[in-house]
């Protein structure tokens, strides 16, 4: 599959590492270190890196895992999502901590909102970079987040990043 990152840093970019080493066809994007940039696409074969446009263009799903105050700013470049696969790693921490939702949204309908027409899942975002960086086990555990908890839970706390 052609999976495209967009934040390659402890979550993306160690996503990224193991759907490469995976045989996956992964394009690393979104980082201010190109050199940082080539260190992980050198893990696979299929692996490259482009602009966070590129990696939309070239995907079948495209990996969201940039720091939530950067969200808007990052897809401003990334062009339209709109029948796109996106999975999205991020939460919502601020520099204050949690931030504040707004109209009561969860996590995943706030960025929903901004990715109209993505079909967009949350995923990966409650593991801890060192848990993402170690080799997948077939058969492991695998830890997923989505919007269809009712609105009593959705205050529970994420994982900080
Ligand atoms: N860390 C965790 O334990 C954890 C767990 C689950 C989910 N998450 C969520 O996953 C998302 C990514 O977290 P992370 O820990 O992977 O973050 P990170 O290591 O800081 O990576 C962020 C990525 O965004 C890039 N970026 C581009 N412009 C940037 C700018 N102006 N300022 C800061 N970064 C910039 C970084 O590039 P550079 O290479 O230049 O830094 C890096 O590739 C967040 O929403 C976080 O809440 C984190």
């Amino acid at each position: 599959m052609r999976v495209g990152i967009v934040g390659s840093g402890r979550i993306g970019g160690n996503a990224g590492i193991q759907l490469a080493r995976s045989g996956h066809e992964v394009l690393f994007s979104y980082s201010r270190d190109p050199v940082k940039l080539e260190r992980l696409a050198s893990e696979g074969p299929g692996a490259r890196i482009g602009t966070p446009r590129e990696a939309v263009e070239f995907a079948e799903a495209v990996v969201f895992a940039v720091p939530w105050r950067l969200i808007d700013d990052v897809l401003g470049e990334m062009g339209t999502l709109a029948g796109r696969v996106v999975v999205d790693m991020t939460n919502q921490y601020g520099s204050g901590g949690l931030e504040e939702l707004p109209d009561g949204l969860s996590a995943v309908e706030t960025n929903a909102r901004r990715m109209p027409g993505a079909m967009l899942t949350k995923a990966f975002n409650t593991l801890r970079p060192a848990i993402s960086a170690t080799s997948p086990r077939v058969g492991s555990t695998a830890t997923s987040r989505c919007s269809s908890r009712p609105r009593s839970n959705r205050r529970s706390t994420p994982s900080r990043p």
